[in-house]
């Protein structure tokens, strides 16, 4: 495959991973994903944006051979995770005049990752520019976009914003611009779910400083080239700004069908009130739709049976997730079964500790669930449809 000309002298030379299926050994990609690296050729000096995962370096290099490039004078690291900095010591030793771009805080991120010889890198400051004769870029510092040394590159003259994992998408794909916006938004989605959404915060200081640059187009390092970068950016302000809509998410465990039963009633209840509903059966749920569902949900509700007087391994682990993506839930609740006692509210409740939300009156049951306790679900969905109208 030959690179892929952006716009004159801009172009991506990164690497398609169709056939990744796990990210970080935890993140599913059931799309897989790319790494994408820009050559940049400008009248004076070549800069290379990003580089690629390790295991795809010989991709890139001979993207670079391909477009006959013998020197590159820098190569802007954005950020420091090896997905995109990892081929940095080939690049390095194949352009021994190269220097990286990064950071202040990205600077010894790299030394300690890569090895990269502090004599190689040279840091920016928020805001600073270099002149590549007829282009110029601006580095923009983005902090937490989603680890504390991360940037974006904006190149002037072409209105290209090079935002790294920042507005990226885990979607391997032929296309180079994104086309099919509805496929790309449920990826990007999935992607804000499980690698921002814990840094809204900062993502809402980092929207309002690229807010007034004149952007073209969007150029991630995961997933298609926005050349309509408002179609992103307006999913991201809804993403960040907007407030939690009237879903209730049920990651829930059943062992001997009780919890089933009460998960099965109250999704019933939740519908007859009105209330969108997504259940997840944790044994074998995709936990990246999971966390896309979080980026809207108003509430969450655990379902869980009891083990060894405790909430069930997997509805553990499906709090704890939740707890640490940080979603913008304004309720939770515990639902259950168990045959002589269960802790499964206080630790499930102990776990949501990140989570500024009201815990509603948990419905844990003995045994298979009974009117009474079907009415007690019924309370809890009148609860939540009660809440989703204030
Ligand atoms: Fe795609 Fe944070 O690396």
């Amino acid at each position: 495959m030959n690179p892929k000309k952006i716009v004159d002298n801009v172009y991506w030379v990164g690497a398609i991973d169709w056939d990744r299926r796990l990210f970080d050994q935890l993140i599913p990609l059931p799309q897989g994903t790319s790494y994408n690296s820009y050559l940049i050729q400008g009248s004076d000096k070549t800069v290379l944006i990003d580089t690629v995962d390790p295991a795809m370096t010989d991709l890139l290099l001979g993207y670079l051979k391909h477009l006959d490039v013998t020197s590159i004078d820098y190569v802007v690291t954005n950020h420091a995770e090896q997905d995109h900095s990892g081929s940095l010591p080939q690049v390095l030793a194949m352009y021994p005049n190269a220097q990286v771009i990064c950071t202040t805080k990205c600077k010894p991120m790299l030394a300690d990752l890569l090895l990269i010889p502090e004599g190689r890198i040279r840091t920016v400051e928020d805001g600073e520019t270099l002149s590549l004769g007829d282009k110029t870029l601006q580095f923009i510092y983005s902090p937490w976009v989603h680890w504390p040394e991360t940037m974006v590159t904006y190149l002037k003259e072409d209105g290209i914003l090079f935002s790294c994992d920042f507005f990226g998408s885990h979607i391997a794909s032929s296309d180079l611009f994104v086309e099919n916006e509805a496929e790309v938004y449920q990826a990007a989605k999935r992607y804000f779910a499980e690698i921002m959404m814990p840094f809204r915060a900062p993502i809402q200081k980092n929207m309002s400083k690229i807010q007034d640059l004149a952007i073209t187009m969007i150029a991630p390092s995961h997933g298609q080239v926005y050349g309509n970068p408002e179609f992103i950016l307006e999913a991201y302000r809804d993403w960040v700004y907007g407030e939690p809509k009237n879903l209730v998410v049920i990651p829930y465990v059943s062992m001997h069908g009780s919890t089933k039963r009460m998960v099965e009633y109250f999704v019933g209840a939740l519908m007859d009130r009105g209330v969108k509903v997504q259940q997840f059966d944790l044994v074998g749920a995709d936990l990246g739709e999971m966390s896309s569902a979080l980026v809207d949900a108003a509430t969450v509700v655990v379902g869980t049976p009891t083990v060894l007087v405790g909430a069930h391994p997997l509805a553990l682990y499906a709090a704890h997730l939740v707890n640490a993506l940080r979603p913008k839930a304004k309720y939770v609740s515990v639902i259950g079964s168990h045959g002589w006692a269960s802790k499964a509210v206080e630790q499930v409740s102990g776990i949501l500790s990140n989570l500024n939300a009201e815990m509603l009156e948990p419905v844990i049951i003995k045994g298979f669930p009974k009117e009474a306790d079907f009415a007690a679900l019924d309370r809890l969905a009148d609860q939540i449809a009660e809440g989703g109208r204030s």
